[in-house]
């Protein structure tokens, strides 16, 4: 092989670089060894900005009557109980000193009237509970922890794709790269690498992510041989802009909601009363008189003592009552449902939620002061994952760890709003901690075999020699389509086998595209690297909706709808791949909630027997 390849040697190598990617970067830097950051885009740009209307924390600044358990009980029911309980106890009770701590490092939160970091309430959540920072809280902490990150002493490698994860005697050795500016080929070797890549919602064709949400990560601990979970379990975000149509599916802030603001549909009538499950009856308001006196105490900044507005359900029921009023004919102008707010008094909202009012104004030229917005549901994220070890986050691979949304585990079925900036800081933290510590045990970097480095050369520079194929970008687009119409927010086996057939002839397109050019700045190239990845997350997806014949959380199965708690009560699907390159799919469940935890959540949910 005579191309140039750059070699490097990193004690604990990060790829991505949004929250999860930089706490645990920073955390890792702190024990002190050496770190290195890969990231696909420029630093700072990632999914986690789009969580905008906060981070989840029992702080109980707002409420006190607010409390870990609390949050705990919140997830496990949000998730549909398919959660991994001790992920969702530690989350709970470690949030809060996580949002502290980004305090100390610099995050502006906004602030009560006695100065401490206010919380607004979210979908699912009992109190409020997300501190944030107006609509704007993830890329406060991105731009928090990114202050924080550079002083710790990481090297950062910006606009990178990792192709391939290395092992040598079945543990980490390293990974390979290129650079997506010039095209170099960069070696890493490493003791342990953590995976922060993020979702896969580019997949799906009206999404809220952008271009660089193509699930590598997930397909690069898949190709590693790791377990993935859960990953039938897509989050359709209720509400994402439909129009005008160049902006579909970027994301309106469940903030909005949180501030108040209320659906309806064609007909003027506030729908979601219609829509409430049976497992949250006793939680949410069913008259608009209630709703609005809930209200009413918020505003005046009194302790909730009615039942909460429906549209403050969890995002599963609300994308779906959305996608049923339109189905049944009372969508608005151009397909979604209205969300109006403009009922607040206009400084507060210009105040609480200014990145809002001028994504609406610049982009929609609507006043959401005084008019309301159109929304309609959006692929936001993926609940499954890489299955990781609850205490340390690491893979079923030795030396491979992963944080944030590329790890499964803490939502279920359904995550709650808020609850990803927590994740992201709670467990970016101790995969920072578990991967120094692991690396720190390791003798010695080990060998990558140079076969596999020629092998993953090969593979990355094949595209550039293909000539009169297809664009790749008609193929990915192709495929996003496809997901969207039959892996999307209501599935069917029809529909699911389907998909599974059109993914067949998806890989054999992808195998023969042109991107056409060079090495440098070459975005046709990207593409057509990144299919291979997206395809396989794709199926992932699709296998897994096809094999659950139930409808829990985000996961609604039309032919299937009712939640079956005796077949899947608490099954989760594990996904990998065999020593022939087979997709394999199998069920199994996390260990049994000790008694004192589940005398936290509501025994007629969990459907057992004691
Ligand atoms: O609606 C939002 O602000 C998104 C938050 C999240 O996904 O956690």
């Amino acid at each position: 092989m005579d191309e140039k390849i750059i070699h490097h040697k990193f004690d604990v190598i990060v790829i991505g670089a949004g929250g999860a990617g930089l706490r645990a970067a920073i955390e890792a830097s702190r024990a002190g060894v050496s770190v290195a950051m890969i990231c696909k885009s420029m630093l700072g740009k990632a999914h986690t900005v789009m969580a905008e209307g906060g981070a989840a924390a029992a702080l109980a600044n707002k409420d006190p009557r607010d409390s870990w358990q609390t949050h705990f009980r919140d997830t496990m029911k949000g998730g549909k109980y398919l959660g991994d309980w001790r992920m969702a106890q530690i989350h709970a009770q470690q949030a809060p000193d996580r949002i502290r701590e980004l305090e100390q490092w610099g995050a502006v939160f906004d602030r009560t009237p006695k100065g401490l970091s206010s919380q607004r309430n979210f979908g699912g959540h009992t109190y409020p509970r997300l501190a944030h920072i107006g609509d704007a809280t993830g890329l406060e902490l991105i731009r928090t922890l990114q202050q924080k990150g550079i002083h710790e002493g990481m090297e950062i490698f910006m606009e990178y794709t990792v192709r391939r994860i290395f092992k040598t005697d079945g543990k980490v050795s390293g990974c390979f790269a290129y650079d997506r500016n010039d095209g170099s080929l960069h070696v890493f070797k490493g003791k342990s690498i953590i995976l922060a890549t993020g979702g896969i919602t580019r997949c799906w064709e009206v999404c809220s992510g952008s271009w660089e949400y193509s699930g590598e990560g997930h397909a690069l601990a898949y190709w590693a041989g790791a377990e993935m979970g859960d990953m039938e379990f897509v989050q359709f975000h209720p509400t994402g802009m439909i129009w005008p149509p160049s902006v579909k599916g970027i994301l309106v802030t469940e903030g909005v909601r949180g501030e108040g603001g209320m659906l309806t549909n064609s007909e003027g009538k506030r729908f979601m009363f219609d829509y409430i499950p049976e497992m949250y009856r006793d939680e949410f308001a069913d008259t608009e008189k209630e709703a609005l006196e809930w209200v009413d105490e918020v505003v005046s900044g009194k302790l909730a003592t009615r039942r909460r507005p429906p549209e403050l359900l969890t995002r599963d029921v609300v994308a779906k009552a959305i996608n049923s009023e339109r189905d049944a004919g009372r969508a608005s102008e151009h397909g979604g449902a209205y969300l109006d707010i403009s009922w607040r008094d206009e400084d507060e909202v210009k105040k609480k939620l200014p990145g809002m009012y001028h994504q609406f104004m610049e982009l929609a030229a609507v006043d959401i002061t005084k008019q309301p917005m159109e929304v309609g549901p959006t692929a936001h994220y993926v609940m499954g994952g890489v299955k990781v070890d609850p205490f340390n986050q690491e893979s079923s691979v030795p030396g491979l760890f992963a944080a944030g949304e590329v790890a499964t585990g803490l939502h279920g079925a359904n995550r709650l709003g808020g609850n990803s900036l927590s994740d992201l800081i709670v467990f970016g933290k101790i995969a920072g901690e578990a991967a120094a510590d692991y690396s720190k045990e390791q003798q010695d970097y080990s060998e990558i075999d140079q076969l596999e480095i020629d092998e993953v050369v090969n593979e990355t520079l094949e595209p550039l020699s293909r000539q009169g194929g297809e664009n790749p970008a008609s193929v990915v687009n192709d495929l996003r389509v496809m997901m969207q119409n039959k892996a999307g927010i209501i599935r069917t086996g029809d529909l699911l086998q389907e998909a599974m057939a059109d993914l067949d002839l998806l890989t054999e397109r992808s195998k023969s595209t042109s991107p056409g050019g060079g090495r440098v700045y070459n975005p046709g190239w990207h593409q057509a690297l990144e299919i291979g990845a997206m395809i396989d997350v794709s199926r992932m997806c699709t296998i897994a909706a096809l094999r659950r014949e139930e409808s829990r959380g985000a996961h609604t199965r039309d032919d299937f709808p009712e939640t079956d708690h005796e077949h899947w009560g608490n099954i989760n699907s594990v996904i990998w791949m065999d020593d022939n390159g087979e997709m394999k799919i199998d069920f199994a469940s996390y260990p049994r909630i000790p008694k004192e935890l589940r005398s936290l959540l509501d025994s007629e949910d969990l459907h057992e027997e004691e």
